[in-house]
């Protein structure tokens, strides 16, 4: 009997293949894995040095109906735009093919090197379209933004003590919290909001007197 069970064991071994995992292969699927999502992180997450992980905003580019409802907004504007994270520069080239002179303000550097590359092949001059890093917002009376809701209101007071009093500012999917809008066009998530800085100014000065 004893005979007859070692021989079973021996035949059930030959026959089902051990599941013990290959040391070699799992090593180079997780080197494999671990090098996929640091190409993913690097183009899509900014410099996570910088800033802080509850302000960090991941790179999603506009869709073409947001694109579309930012440039109706945009129609009759002039002078210079700043896009406030411009990923691959989409809604900077958009607007410069519209006449105004733009700025994309990124902080990924792979988005901005691809950006510039992109601006070059397209022989774009660097009067209508620039990527740049760092923000001085003082000389801009157009401004786009797509961030994420942590970021709005701290961005909303940036803008309120930096941007000149004719300023327009243009947000598509998040409105800012408390800020009167001029107008809105397209729904869901596509919907684009307008803001002019004179009218939220005005109110935060009318706020003030209630209050003191
Ligand atoms: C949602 S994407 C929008 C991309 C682009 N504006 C578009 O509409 O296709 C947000 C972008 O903002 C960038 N970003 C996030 N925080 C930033 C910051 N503090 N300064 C500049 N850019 C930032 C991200 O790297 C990302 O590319």
């Amino acid at each position: 009997m004893e005979d007859s069970i070692d021989v079973i064991l021996q035949d059930y071994g030959r026959i089902r293949p051990t599941n013990r995992p290959n040391p070699v292969l799992s090593a180079c699927v997780g080197a494999l894995l671990t090098g996929l999502y640091g190409v993913w992180r690097m183009f899509s997450m900014p410099g996570t040095r910088i800033i802080p992980s509850n302000l960090m905003v991941p790179y999603l580019p506009s869709s073409k109906g947001q694109t579309l409802n930012i440039m109706q907004l945009l129609e009759g504007r002039t002078g210079c735009l700043a896009d406030l994270g411009s990923g691959d520069g989409r809604l900077v080239f958009a607007a410069s093919s519209a006449g105004l002179q733009c700025t994309g303000f990124e902080i990924n550097s792979i988005l901005v090197a691809y950006s510039r590359g992109k601006a070059c092949w397209r022989a774009v001059p660097s009067s209508q379209a620039t990527f740049v890093r760092k923000t001085d917002l003082s000389t801009y009376n157009n401004v786009t933004a797509f961030l994420s809701p942590g970021l709005m209101e701290v961005l909303g007071e940036k803008l309120l003590k930096e941007l000149p009093d004719d300023a327009c500012v243009l947000t598509t999917r998040l409105p800012f919290p408390n800020w009167p809008q001029r107008t809105s066009v397209g729904s869901g998530l596509d919907q684009t909001f307008a803001y002019d800085i004179s009218t939220v100014r005005s109110l935060r000065k009318v706020q003030k007197t209630v209050v003191s």
